[in-house]
């Protein structure tokens, strides 16, 4: 075994290679811009200079005299589109304000006007030659600026139920003998997925075909429906492979409904692949937040008292917040806990989900103070996250259904040699660099949302599998080809996976860390159905529910089957029994606890994953812990993170080859996001500076030298038929805390604020 493909642990499956290995390094997979077309047109997009007014005039004569243009497509003569709502609101959209409907300028770079001609180049050179007078009125760029609002979330939100409270936070804080008071700041951040926000609309008579990268194909397919105001069964999304989500691509935005209507005026196909540049405003982001946290303890360590208020900027129209206080509060063991989360309405795009939505920022403020209390209390940060360590979440008293978070610390700990380390700040140097080692805990809700599958298998063996799940770059052709071959008993090269298309049984959204969860879950329903099918064909006199129990009951899972002995039938002769030469069953699947209008929406592109802290009876949560190096040179300041070791638990480990590409992954960007990540916004004119990839800094081969990621082995029966916690977005969560953790104890100074450049370095 290599490194990339870690041997296989208790409850983990094969490191297989990646189903779409061959032709993603040979170039052959389509991705939704190489999909052919016939005689499309060209667009491109002109974006607002201001970030709030309005457009007085346009000016359109020398864009119109370039040759090739075929169109210009303005408020003033846009298609008329019907508004789609937020998808927390019962929607699909990710922001409200839609473009191109009047001459009202909401954010910097909002679509203004969309030029269509015989080529790219015809169409950028004539967008560039669109000369727009606005009206421009003072904006509102961020916190603090003048114009801005700030109102609680829940109330606002609807998908903000509340704000986690449990005892008496004030009086504890009060009495307790320990206290820590300390505030945190997360910057804008862009997910920047390597391909580009493009989309290409092609109708046939009435019926389109959309090629978009998106991580929800059912809510893409429904929301431009919505937006057209026709038939859903009329709209198709097909996306075979995705260049990278992130979140990005999780909600519609307003690009397609767009272009899909004026392909349809035009009657031609229309391909737009906006800038990357345009990226960072006609879809969403992370938004700057700002965090205040309270802890009390005894002496010894146990927390008593637990605050986190949170803040997070959004749109005007939109209340969008991520809220993490769902986590923050039920991390740790503690008796008395208050929470808050606003949000401050400014001119901005409205912000969306990215990588770890809540956590990233929220656990940065937790773990950053967690550490602070530890110097506090001059205790082991490990010992202090061992002392509060806990089965039952401290606000419902409900049990975890597995928590393996102290296991993760240890073995992490272990690796990194993090017992090698002097406590003292300032006490571990090399030549001209400070060394510092640091540590924080990460976690992210397993979740799961109900998913439908469709599976054939033919006597020779080979299968074929279908769902509307997607391949964003996380292994999901892999898993799921991984799991009907395990399933039926069949070789993994005999089963073919089609995912990325509307027209396949619906899936949930990739996001949220749940397809793993969700799509191997129903496809091994689906598998058991066929199972079931052949099973009574060559064992008519037996009892089919008692055998079906016996061998493929819901809930038990692969590691279970296989510690019961169970057998893979024989095919051939089950085939010839049935007298039929292939078998197919298409199947639903809900977790646990999912709501009544779970399968009604799961087929009208709504999300309804359920998970995290919003089981019945129990908590499901992935953990993990993070151990990094850093070395700040002490005349330079420059940081340098030489080495990052992770250690997680997230159930069964269906691949751990992808599974640790995923995590690593994650690792880095988690550093990513302490020491390099930025939006830089001119507070002037709430406009983005640095908008793109040269001036928004993302980590290179140098900047990452060693990762290590370990993959505990943990069984969790309790979760979902498959055991899966998902892993998409646990390693990022914590690397933040964990890095300014190291650079207090290299320095000595406590850094709140991200990113960490060489210029916040004061020793
Ligand atoms: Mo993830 S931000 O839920 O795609």
């Amino acid at each position: 075994m290599t490194a990339a493909a870690p041997q296989p642990k208790t409850n983990m499956g094969q490191p297989v290679p990646r189903y779409d290995a061959v032709v993603k390094v040979t170039g052959r997979a389509t991705y939704a811009s190489d999909m052919p077309l016939s005689d499309p047109a060209y667009a491109f997009l002109v974006t607002s200079a201001i970030a709030r007014g309005r457009i007085d005039s346009l000016d359109l004569d020398e864009a119109r005299r370039v040759r090739g243009v075929i169109d210009i497509v303005t408020h003033e003569n846009a298609p008329k589109l019907k508004d789609s709502k937020l998808f927390s609101n019962g929607g699909y959209a990710g922001t409200t304000i839609q473009p191109l409907k009047s001459a009202d300028i909401a954010h910097d770079g909002q679509i203004i006007a969309v030029v269509v001609a015989e080529t790219y180049e015809s169409a950028r050179d004539a967008a560039n030659r669109v000369k727009v007078s606005y009206t421009a009125t003072t904006p509102s760029a961020t916190f603090d600026s003048p114009g801005t609002t700030i109102a609680a979330a829940k109330g606002q939100n609807a998908q903000f139920k509340e704000d986690p409270k449990v005892g008496d936070f004030a009086k504890a804080f009060d009495e307790a003998e320990v206290k820590l008071t300390a505030s945190y700041e997360t910057p804008t951040q862009h997910h920047n997925p390597m391909e580009l926000f493009s989309t290409s609309c092609s109708w046939m008579g009435d019926e389109l075909v959309i090629y978009e990268p998106s991580q929800f194909v059912y809510g893409l397919k429904y929301g431009v429906a919505e937006q057209l105001g026709i038939d859903a069964d009329k709209v198709r999304v097909v996306n075979p492979y995705v260049g990278g989500g992130f979140g990005a691509r999780g909600s519609m935005t307003p690009r397609t409904a767009i272009i899909a209507a004026i392909a349809k005026r035009l009657n031609r196909p229309v391909k737009l692949v906006p800038t990357r540049d345009q990226g960072f405003t006609i879809t969403t982001h992370r938004a700057e937040t700002r965090h205040e946290i309270k802890l009390g303890a005894r002496p010894d360590g146990k927390l008593v008292a637990l605050r986190h208020e949170g803040a997070e900027v959004s749109s005007r129209p939109d209340a969008y917040c991520v809220g993490g206080t769902k986590t923050t509060t039920r991390l740790y063991a503690c008796p008395n806990v208050d929470s808050l989360v606003s949000i401050v309405r400014a001119d901005r795009n409205t912000p969306g989900f990215m990588r770890s939505p809540p956590e990233v920022p929220y656990l940065f403020a937790l773990e950053s103070a967690m550490d602070e209390l530890a110097v506090k209390l001059n205790m082991d940060p490990v010992e202090l996250r061992r002392i509060n360590d806990t089965t039952n979440e401290p606000i419902g008293g409900k049990p975890y259904t597995s928590r393996s978070l102290m296991a993760c610390f240890d073995e992490a700990a272990k690796a990194f040699g993090w017992a090698e380390r002097s406590p003292q700040p300032k006490s571990m140097s090399d030549g001209d660099w400070l060394i510092g080692y640091g540590c924080a805990a990460t976690c992210y809700p397993a979740h799961m949302g109900p998913a439908a599958a469709r599976v054939r298998l033919q006597r020779d063996g080979r299968t074929r599998v279908e769902i509307a799940g997607h391949e964003i770059g996380t292994g999901a052709y892999t898993v799921i080809a991984q799991t009907a071959a395990e399933r039926l008993g069949v070789p993994l090269e005999k089963v073919a996976v089609f995912i990325g298309d509307s027209d396949l049984p619906p899936a949930p959204v990739a996001g949220g860390s749940n397809s793993t969860a969700s799509t191997c879950s129903v496809v091994t329903m689906v598998c058991d159905q066929i199972r079931q099918r052949l099973f009574k064909a060559v064992m008519p006199g037996q009892s089919l529910t008692d055998k079906a129990k016996e061998t493929v009951g819901i809930g038990q899972t692969p590691a279970t089957q296989a510690a019961t002995g169970d057998r893979p039938l024989d095919l051939e002769k089950a085939f010839d029994a049935l007298g039929v030469g292939v078998v197919e069953e298409y199947g639903e699947w809900k977790p646990e606890g999912a709501p009544l209008d779970s399968f009604r929406a799961m087929h009208s592109g709504q999300v309804r994953l359920v998970g995290g802290h919003q089981m019945k009876d129990q908590i499901a949560y992935a953990f993990g812990a993070e151990f990094v190096e850093v070395r700040v040179n002490r005349f330079t300041h420059e940081i340098r993170c030489p080495r990052l070791v992770g250690a997680f638990a997230a159930g069964r480990i269906m691949n751990p080859r992808t599974a640790r590409s995923q995590l690593m992954g994650g690792l880095i960007w988690g550093m990513s996001s302490a020491l390099l990540e930025a939006t830089e916004i001119d507070e002037r004119n709430a406009r983005y500076v640095n908008d793109n990839l040269a001036d928004y800094l993302v980590p290179v081969n140098a900047d990452v030298a060693n990762v290590e990621v370990i993959l505990l082995s943990e069984q969790d029966d309790r979760i979902n038929p498959v055991g899966v916690k998902g892993v998409g977005e646990l390693a990022n969560v914590g690397t933040n805390a964990a890095i300014c953790n190291a650079i207090y104890h290299a320095t000595g100074q406590r850094i709140r604020k991200l990113p960490v450049r060489l210029e916040n370095i004061e020793v």
